[in-house]
């Protein structure tokens, strides 16, 4: 489904009328509100394409069949049963109970993923190095191309003038892809899908007349934790993995404090108009000022340009907000290739606000056959390293990476 501009401002228009104060879309300075980046949302074609490059959109077919956990907690049908839900689940006896998401199960699907491959028009011999790239729990793939600012913040645009060919798309749930059903979908998933994906990439499929040689896979947060599950458990699909938003040390990850300050609610009724073609698996933070809390730290970021990831937002799954940080306790140690774990200093949901201190292990116990791992903490970021002051410094990190590896 493709929304015009003007479609898009008109629906803003109409569900900002209707008095749900918390709607994110109805924050006077939110661009969504006027349409300036509105066609972002579900559709193939993106408002922004960098210059540097040659870009086509797919929409690709994949069949999953794969074992994940079974949701059997109660599945909630309103509001009040999700807050209930979120109560016991973060409750002090919580552990008591059974998980809401348990017993193995086995999951078959076919799927339409939305994707985008961009490759340099001045070419260097890297453009045979395709980075196929996963990103997180709120944005969709205009993560790594964002049409805001672009020579700050867009990462494909950065990646294209190092001489680097970029496969991103939209996770199964997000923007264009299909939306899988919200208490299916789950780390398990995305390990899945990422597998299927890198794995066409390698065989020449949807890289228009680019035959990768090598295939760098990376991610961004859950998208980082799903890479490495993915990598761990079959280290053939990639040549290097770079993992962005990323920490394994349990005293950074308090995930009882990640339910709260997310502040989750049902996506398709906080804004129908954007979200009502999610089912109630999906959920949503309510404002920017969530999103701020557990995405940006002062004085490294600006308003605005939490005011554009907050219009950009997607919802995510309650199972893939539960599961994301499973594999953190995944070993890599088949791994025997580059890998690169890089993260704001000040990452306020993978260590709990700050890095220094239990950022090495287990990372490099989890890694200890990479050849090589480098750990890089991005000087005063949070979570949101793409979209911080000198977030092109974090992507120098990263080409540099792939560079002195030989990719
Ligand atoms: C729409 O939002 C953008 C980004 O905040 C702003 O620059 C622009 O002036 C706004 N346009 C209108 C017509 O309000
Ligand atoms: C987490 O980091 C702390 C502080 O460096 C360290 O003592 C602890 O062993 C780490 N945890 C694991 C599982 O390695
Ligand atoms: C950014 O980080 C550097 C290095 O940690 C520090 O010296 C500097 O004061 C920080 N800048 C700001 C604006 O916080
Ligand atoms: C920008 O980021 C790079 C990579 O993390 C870092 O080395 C550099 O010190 C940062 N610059 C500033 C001014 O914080």
């Amino acid at each position: 489904m493709v929304l015009l501009k003007t479609d898009l401002s008109m629906a803003m228009a109409i569900t900002c009328m209707l008095k749900t104060a918390t709607m994110t879309a109805c924050y006077p300075n939110d661009p969504a509100t006027n349409g300036t980046y509105g066609t972002y949302y579900n559709t193939l074609t993106l408002t922004y394409y960098p210059q540097n490059a040659d870009c086509n959109d797919y929409y690709v077919p994949i069949s999953l069949d794969y074992k994940g956990k079974d949701f059997v907690a109660p599945k909630w049908s309103n509001p009040y049963e999700l807050q209930d839900s979120l109560s016991s689940l973060t409750a002090r006896t919580a552990a008591d109970g059974p998980a809401a998401l348990s017993r193995e199960k086995s999951y078959k699907g076919d799927y339409e993923i939305a994707a985008t491959f961009c490759t340099p028009r001045k070419t260097n011999g890297k453009e045979n190095t395709v980075i196929v790239a996963t990103h997180g729990i709120g944005p969709a793939r205009s993560h790594w191309n964002s049409p805001f600012r672009p020579k700050d913040f867009n990462f494909v645009e950065h990646a294209i003038d190092k001489g680097y060919s970029v496969f991103f798309y939209d996770r199964l749930g997000c923007g264009a892809s299909t939306k899988i059903d919200g208490f299916e979908a789950q780390s398990a998933t995305a390990k899945t899908v990422i597998q299927v994906l890198a794995k066409k990439v390698q065989q020449g499929q949807y890289t228009g007349k680019i035959k990768a040689a090598k295939v760098a896979v990376m991610g961004f947060s859950f998208g980082s934790y799903a890479t490495h599950a993915a990598i761990a458990e079959d280290p053939s699909i990639a040549d290097a993995v770079i993992l962005t938003g990323f920490a394994v040390n349990d005293t950074g990850l308090n995930l009882n404090g990640l339910v709260r300050s997310f502040v989750p609610r049902i996506a398709n009724v906080e804004n129908p108009a954007l979200y009502g073609d999610r089912d109630n698996g999906y959920v949503t933070w309510p404002s920017v000022f969530d999103l701020i809390m557990n995405y940006f730290k002062a004085p490294a970021f600006d308003a605005q340009t939490a005011d554009f990831t907050e219009s950009a937002k997607e919802p995510f799954s309650a199972g893939e907000f539960i599961t994301f940080a499973d594999p953190a306790k995944v070993s890599a140690e088949k791994w025997d290739k580059p890998a690169l774990h890089i993260t704001g200093e000040k990452d306020y949901i993978v260590c709990d606000g700050y890095c220094p201190g239990i950022y090495e292990e287990p990372a490099s116990t989890l890694y200890k056959n990479a050849k090589p791992l480098q750990l890089s903490i991005h000087p005063n970021a949070s979570h949101h390293l793409n979209f911080h002051a000198n977030a092109t410094g974090a992507y120098g990190v990263i080409t540099d990476f792939l560079a002195s590896n030989g990719l």
